[in-house]
């Protein structure tokens, strides 16, 4: 029997869910306001510390018997388990029969992790020194290109976890980098991008990665034949390709048809999920951008929030506290969009990584026993970096009509010091998540002598949960706990909701139907189209317009 087996009743009707469902009747309209009024320790009471990550969830609508009967939630959903059996390389991904060994990549060299009766972490180890030897000889400029020229610009060719993960890293470590190389990313199928992100480069000074885990990513794949051709252009002689192109991916038969030689290949495996990859060889780049030395301690400190993940008791752990969270305001509060608001601006990519990460797992309606869910799953994850944001959409969450749950993310020191900036930011960040969960009283803007009529205007209701991750610094280490922590999120919020947060079966019928349509659309005769009214129209009118 597999873990997932043991939970017969449905979740609605677990007496932890049920527990819930009462308890919210009582707290659901409770205010922040007497919660602090009631409570002078409660900052105290909830927060969680781990290394230099400080999370305060007070400001949560919560009680301890929220938190108690969250709890109990996750023990009945059997939470630890299934954190065991993930660790353990069981083939938790049953839909895909995989293992689930992200947190493989980051074990120690001495750590042993089987997958079908083989130790993986060898391999793991192997891949990691290929890369180290890689990235130092790019870094040296002892790889030269087909010119005899040393490389100074990297464009990684991926999309989804094959460019979301390394582009977020690089922008994130951007202060660690070396900053005379350049650093390219392209994704969109769009040629644009691709266009864009060549137009200044030098080819002779040029290396393209090709990251994709299976490679036959259409998208991948496009532009990685144009980035070829390109280059063959550039530089006159298809010999050169050996020089100006690596691979990353599982699939070594795909990699030899491109014409890489898979001498330059570096692997990864069928059990790291694409949105989980970035801290395999799908971090090439950002190897070669930060050096090893600096890869690997974001890789101590995914390891470092693993370990924490996997031992410390439910009530104190991070992940599992933030996750159960999620699920309060997702299941009973009908929430149905978290906002991520890094107060860091090289964390401005991190939202957009964690909308892969979060609905690309969870945005599933089937459970793991092939039944239609009778709850909701992932909430919609959404952000922008402060103080932006608060010029934009804050004024939604302040005075909307939408419950909306933020995860305030900001460091203690800059990476940048500037006069007064740093204080001005995090003044900032600290008076947000105060305003929204105090808000301002009809009788606090009366006193001010606000003119009657323009007193509903001016009250802010507050009572808006945020979460507040207090970081020390911003370091490839804090990067990798701070990734790790959202997994490990999504992970707890998948074993609540009981669906299969490995496999991403939702984006396959786009990517067929597009197969179908693209002839159709370069086609020199007029097609037979055999879609709805809408789609043939569409395609009529496209391959008018495009003609003229
Ligand atoms: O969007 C679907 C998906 O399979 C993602 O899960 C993945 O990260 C992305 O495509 C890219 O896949 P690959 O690395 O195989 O090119």
């Amino acid at each position: 029997m597999t873990t997932h087996d043991k939970n017969t009743t449905s979740l609605t009707e677990q007496p932890a869910w049920k527990a819930l469902e009462q308890h919210y009747k009582t707290i659901g309209t409770i205010h922040l306001r007497s919660l602090f009024a009631d409570d002078p320790q409660r900052a105290e009471r909830f927060s969680a510390e781990f290394d230099d990550i400080y999370l305060d969830y007070s400001k949560n609508r919560i009680t301890a018997e929220t938190l108690k009967l969250l709890i109990n939630l996750a023990e009945e959903c059997h939470l630890r388990d299934r954190i065991d059996a993930m660790f353990r390389g069981d083939k938790i991904n049953i839909t895909e029969n995989r293992s689930v060994l992200h947190t493989a990549l980051r074990a120690p060299r001495d750590a042993k992790i089987m997958v079908d009766g083989v130790n993986v972490v060898p391999e793991v180890h192997n891949v990691l020194d290929k890369m180290t030897a890689f990235a130092d000889q790019v870094r040296n400029g002892e790889w030269l290109g087909f010119t005899q020229k040393p490389i100074r610009n990297v464009v990684n060719i991926g999309i989804g976890g094959s460019d979301l993960g390394p582009v977020m890293a690089y922008e994130a470590l951007k202060h660690y980098s070396k900053r005379d190389m350049t650093f390219r990313f392209v994704s969109n199928v769009d040629g644009t991008d691709f266009t864009e992100a060549v137009h200044d480069l030098d080819a002779a000074e040029t290396l393209f990665i090709v990251s994709s885990k299976t490679f036959t990513t259409i998208e991948t794949m496009t532009n990685a034949h144009s980035a070829r051709a390109w280059l063959i252009k550039s530089l006159g002689d298809e010999q050169a390709v050996s020089r100006h192109f690596v691979a990353v991916s599982t699939n070594t038969k795909e990699v030899e048809k491109f014409g890489i030689d898979t001498a330059n290949m570096f692997g990864f495996w069928d059990w790291v999920g694409g949105r989980y990859s970035m801290d395999s060889a799908i971090g090439l780049s950002n190897m070669i951008a930060i050096g090893p030395h600096n890869f690997k301690l974001m890789l101590e400190g995914f390891l470092a929030m693993d370990e924490h993940f996997r031992s410390v008791p439910l009530g104190k752990n991070l992940p599992v506290i933030m996750g159960l969270l999620s699920i309060w305001y997702n299941n009973f509060f009908n929430a149905q969009t978290v906002a991520i608001l890094p107060y860091d601006q090289y964390l401005k990519r991190f939202p957009a990584y964690l909308q892969q990460l979060t609905m690309e797992s969870n945005g599933k309606r089937i459970t793991l026993d092939g039944q239609v869910v009778n709850y909701q799953t992932s909430p919609i994850y959404w952000g922008e970096p402060g103080t932006n944001g608060q010029h934009s959409f804050y004024q939604l969450i302040h005075q909307g009509t939408k419950l909306i749950p933020c995860d305030f993310i900001g460091f203690a020191q800059t990476l940048n010091p500037a006069g007064v900036h740093h204080d001005m930011l995090m003044a900032n960040f600290f008076a947000q998540t105060e305003a929204l969960a105090f808000g301002k009283t009809r009788e606090q803007v009366q006193a001010e002598g606000t003119a009657d009529w323009l007193v509903p205007h001016r009250v802010f209701e507050g009572n808006i949960p945020t979460n507040t991750l207090l970081v020390k610094r911003l370091t490839p280490k804090t990067l990798g706990m701070l990734i790790a922590l959202y997994e490990h999120i999504v992970f707890t919020q998948g074993v609540i909701w009981r669906v299969d947060s490995f496999d991403q079966w939702g984006v396959e019928l786009g990517k067929i139907l597009a197969k179908k349509i693209s002839p159709e659309l370069e086609s020199e005769t007029e097609p037979e189209l055999k879609h709805d009214s809408s789609t043939n129209t569409l395609i009529r009118r496209y391959r008018k317009m495009k003609n003229k």
